[in-house]
């Protein structure tokens, strides 16, 4: 097998050029997948076939889960060989309307082990990257999370778009109850990876998210922790990429207050069902 920096190296000319073809996108198609709200334009399909392609045709016996591709004949399952795992523009709702916050993700992940993550955004000029056990940098310079514990002082970007689904809008409104009284600020960025890469640089303190995919969450989690933040599921069990929910705090101190307002949150609700009460 070649060396993680062999696969680097690699790699990143091929994002960034991605990302130069996204920056100078125009008059393009806006097509979606079934839904509405669910937007997808011609870059979303070239630009991970591009990447899918010049990846195999350099290491064929590796695997590839890419959100396009994977819409088309499924997710699969994840194995021990190396699996690159492609957004290619994570934030299409934002590419779409100009909103700056987008970008292509890859990530690998080998024997089941987020192994490397490389995210650039063109709109920023931002290229934010990790390999395991190497610290996660941005534009090539070393980038830690905020020091913050105080949840009073805490940023925190939180979405809420699945609120469409009943099952999660009386877990967003008891959970939002609890921690608009306390929170210093929310914010709503709509780019999963972009999401994560603002707390491994320490512009939000908390992220948190539900029902993502694969592609959502490889390159932007493994940069997190590179960066020395936590991360868990939204539920505060261990984070699985494979169905991605997750809260990504900068310390342990803040994922453990979320973890307990979350629970307060849920008590409530609970019993709120129990004596009739709709919130
Ligand atoms: C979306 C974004 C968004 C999240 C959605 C994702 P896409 O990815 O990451 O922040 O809330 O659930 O689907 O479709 O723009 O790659
Ligand atoms: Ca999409
Ligand atoms: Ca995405
Ligand atoms: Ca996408």
């Amino acid at each position: 097998m070649d060396s993680v920096q062999e696969y680097y190296d690699f790699v990143l000319p091929l994002i960034k050029e991605a990302g130069q073809v996204l920056l100078h996108a125009k008059n393009y198609k806006i097509e979606t997948k079934g839904e509405i709200y669910d937007e997808v334009t011609e870059f979303d399909r070239r630009i991970e076939e591009v990447l899918i392609k010049k990846i195999k045709e350099r290491w064929p016996s590796h695997s590839f889960i890419g959100e396009e591709e994977s819409h088309i004949n499924g997710i699969g399952t994840l194995t021990d060989n190396p699996t690159w795992i492609i957004d290619p523009i994570d934030g299409t709702a934002n590419f779409v309307r100009n909103l700056k916050d987008s970008c292509v993700s890859v990530g690998l992940v080998i024997n089941k082990v987020q192994t490397m993550g490389l995210v650039f955004n063109p709109f920023l000029n931002e290229l934010y990257t990790a390999i395991k056990g190497q610290g996660a940098y941005l534009n090539g310079k070393r980038i830690y999370v905020s020091k913050e514990t105080n949840i009073m002082k805490a940023i925190f970007n939180y979405e809420v778009s699945l609120a469409r689904n009943p099952k999660y809008y009386e877990l967003y409104m008891y959970r939002l109850k609890h921690l608009i009284q306390i929170i210093n600020g929310f914010r709503s960025l709509g780019s999963a990876v972009m999401g994560l890469c603002y707390v491994a640089s320490g512009r939000v303190d908390a992220y948190q998210c539900d029902g993502l995919y694969p592609w959502d969450a490889a390159a932007g989690v493994l940069i997190v922790r590179e960066a020395g933040g936590t991360v868990c599921d939204s539920r505060g069990c261990e984070f699985n990429l494979m169905d991605p929910n997750f809260l990504a705090t900068s310390t342990k101190e803040l994922s453990d207050k979320f973890m307990e307002i979350e629970r307060k949150a849920d008590d409530e609700r609970l019993r709120d069902m129990k004596n009739g009460d709709k919130f």
